[in-house]
């Protein structure tokens, strides 16, 4: 099938705002030659335009780019949101299958803020929960905001979702993209360290979405920095996720306790509601009287990726997730440990996104790309210090495609 369509694409209007970016679509239009111009007529753009100014008076954008096959990506400096993500089905027809708002005003607001979905944000300094909002390294204890009963989520009260980013949109080779850095002070939020982090957004005319981070401290502390979108790939604003068939390449998973902590155990899969290692729909087992699902009123765990012999800084394929009814498809790899598999299940329908339709239960599913939950607190997993002679470094690519059948 043709992931083709020009029209839409031809027809939308570029706003320029500034040289550099004028600079940049010249320098696309002369880079691409015979790729844009094979067969669809699609081309690679990059826009930018005022999304909102927040509280303090610091403006907002938005940045939108499309790719050789007219996927559209929009992204605010404003926590990294990825806003939209405007994929074909299998007749070639796009949909925005990225759940959020239209508006800078609906992700500051209070009734946002309360339910912290986190759509489509950037996550940090650790994606997931640390236990009591504690722990220990170098023989001192470290107080974090505890922002979820007793637990650190997402990087506190004001996570790397709630910052405004510095933005650099870029072209090259492979597609374009946004860089975005952002340095968080040392006790920020309670964690040790000035961290300097910077996370690329690259669109590739292969329709893949590549996530790369990267952070430099200068005293120990850990990381964990994750991208929290929330898809339904029949568009959203549809009803649920439950007919979406998922699999996860993992043997393993993380059970919790009842405030979603890890118990530490590293449980097999099989035989139980999280073996997804062949394809399975989402909604097959949620409701199954499991404990485990109990504590997450769904599918709300880290998988432990079968990784094999790959080195620590390899890609593994992580994730597929296939649509019946859109035939649309995406497929996540990464260079971590684990992926944590949130079903939706605190979305209520009390947040209305960019169609005006209410987020009702399970109305997205989030796959975050992560090292596991509260691992300052839990020497068998594998470390999320980082230390000062060190990098950070952490890649995720998500490949968007649509077929008629799941060849999982
Ligand atoms: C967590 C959920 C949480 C959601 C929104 C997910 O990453 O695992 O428990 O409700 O984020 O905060």
């Amino acid at each position: 099938m043709s992931l083709m369509n020009a029209h839409r694409v031809s027809a939308r209007p570029k706003l320029l705002v500034s040289a550099g970016i004028a600079m940049l679509l010249l320098s696309a239009a002369q880079a691409k030659g015979e790729e844009t111009t094979a067969g669809n007529g699609a081309e690679r753009s990059i826009d930018k335009s005022v999304f909102g100014e927040l509280p303090d008076g610091r403006q907002v954008d938005v940045y939108r780019f499309t790719n050789a096959n007219g996927i559209e990506l929009q992204v605010t400096n404003y926590g990294g949101i990825i806003l939209a993500l405007k994929t074909p089905n299998v007749a070639g027809e796009f949909d925005d299958i990225a759940l959020g708002f239209d508006s800078l005003e609906a992700y500051l607001s209070d009734a946002y803020r309360q339910a912290n979905p986190y759509f489509g944000a950037i996550i940090g300094r650790y994606g997931n929960r640390i236990a009591g909002g504690q722990f220990s390294l170098e023989g001192e204890t470290h107080s974090l905001a505890t922002n979820d009963g007793n637990n650190h989520l997402h990087g506190g009260e004001q996570g790397f979702d709630k910052v405004l980013w510095q933005a650099e949109p870029f072209e090259n080779e492979s597609g374009t993209g946004l860089v975005l850095r952002y340095t968080s002070e040392d006790g920020e939020e309670g964690y040790p360290g000035r961290l300097e982090t910077e996370v690329t957004y690259t669109l590739t005319d292969d329709d893949e979405l590549l996530v790369d981070y990267q952070a430099v401290t200068d005293k120990a502390t850990p990381v964990n920095l994750t991208q929290h979108s929330y898809f339904n790939l029949k568009g959203e604003g549809s009803d649920t996720i439950l007919d979406h068939q998922l699999m996860i390449n993992a043997q393993e998973f993380t059970p919790v306790n009842d405030t979603l902590i890890p118990t530490g155990e590293l449980r097999s899969v099989e035989g139980t509601p999280f073996d997804f290692a062949q394809a399975t729909p989402i909604g097959e087992r949620i409701e199954q009287d499991n404990e485990q699902l109990g504590f997450g009123g769904g599918y709300d765990h880290n998988f432990v990726l079968a990784r094999d012999d790959a080195a620590a800084d390899e890609l593994v394929l992580a994730a597929k997730v296939w649509e019946p009814e859109s035939g649309r498809m995406v497929e996540i790899e990464t260079t971590e440990p684990g992926i944590q598999f949130y079903s939706g299940n605190f979305l209520d329908g009390n947040l209305t996104g960019k169609q005006g339709k209410a987020y009702g239960h399970r109305s997205g599913f989030a796959l975050e790309t992560q090292h596991y939950p509260d691992s300052p607190n839990q020497e068998a997993f594998p470390s999320t210090i980082l230390e000062p002679d060190e990098t950070y470094r952490s890649r995720t690519v998500y490949r968007f495609s649509a077929q008629e059948t799941f060849d999982s």
